[in-house]
């Protein structure tokens, strides 16, 4: 397992530099979609698990300051860092999230969960740090997850899902709450 994550690390510190110039576009379409579906108001406190370089901060034009992204590599982070000096990059594995239970209104993990050996405890560690009227917005790509595994992945880790859709590029898009508050 430690050797998948090392290799993903490896792998995105070292495209980091090119990465926005190659998926803005892309996931800026997905952004938009997602958050049609869902508002979000200034006094929220927001977690982006796999935040990479900081795209949700581009989209939401520092709308709120109240957004944690999250990530394993470090030159992700440093190209985030770069665009939006204010706000918060914290370097963290998704397997162990640094913060403290129920801190967060919405966690949003857009592209990511691919990478994650076993999504299972990446979701437990999110739901942990999800307050208990807090929703995550979850994406997968579809070539590698089916609607009925990402069922089955959410229902384990203890969330209902509000609304699944297929996203125009790619991804299947979910919207979850926690069902044992
Ligand atoms: C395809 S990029 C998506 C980045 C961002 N969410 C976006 O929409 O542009 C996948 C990101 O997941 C991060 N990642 C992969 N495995 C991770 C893990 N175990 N914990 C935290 N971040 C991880 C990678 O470093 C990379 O930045």
């Amino acid at each position: 397992m430690k050797d998948k994550k090392y290799e993903v690390r490896r792998r995105y510190d070292a495209t980091a530099t090119y990465y926005d110039k190659r998926y803005w576009g892309i996931q800026m379409t997905k952004y938009n979609e997602i958050f049609s579906e869902i508002d979000i108001d200034n006094s929220e406190i927001i977690l982006d698990v796999g935040g990479g370089t900081g795209l949700l901060f581009d989209f939401m034009e520092n709308q709120t300051s109240n957004i944690f992204c999250c990530d394993v590599s470090f030159n992700m982070l440093k190209e985030g860092k770069n665009k939006h000096k204010a706000n918060h990059f914290v370097c963290a594995d998704s397997d162990h999230l640094p913060f403290k239970e129920n801190r967060f209104s919405k966690i949003i993990c857009v592209s990511v969960i691919q990478n994650v050996p076993n999504p299972q405890i990446a979701l437990r560690e999110i739901h942990s740090s999800l307050r208990c009227d807090g929703i995550l917005i979850l994406t997968a790509l579809t070539k590698l997850f089916t609607d009925s595994k990402i069922k089955e992945i959410m229902h384990k880790a203890s969330f209902s899902i509000l609304k699944l859709w297929q996203l125009s590029i790619e991804d299947i898009s979910v919207i979850a709450e926690k069902n044992d508050c």
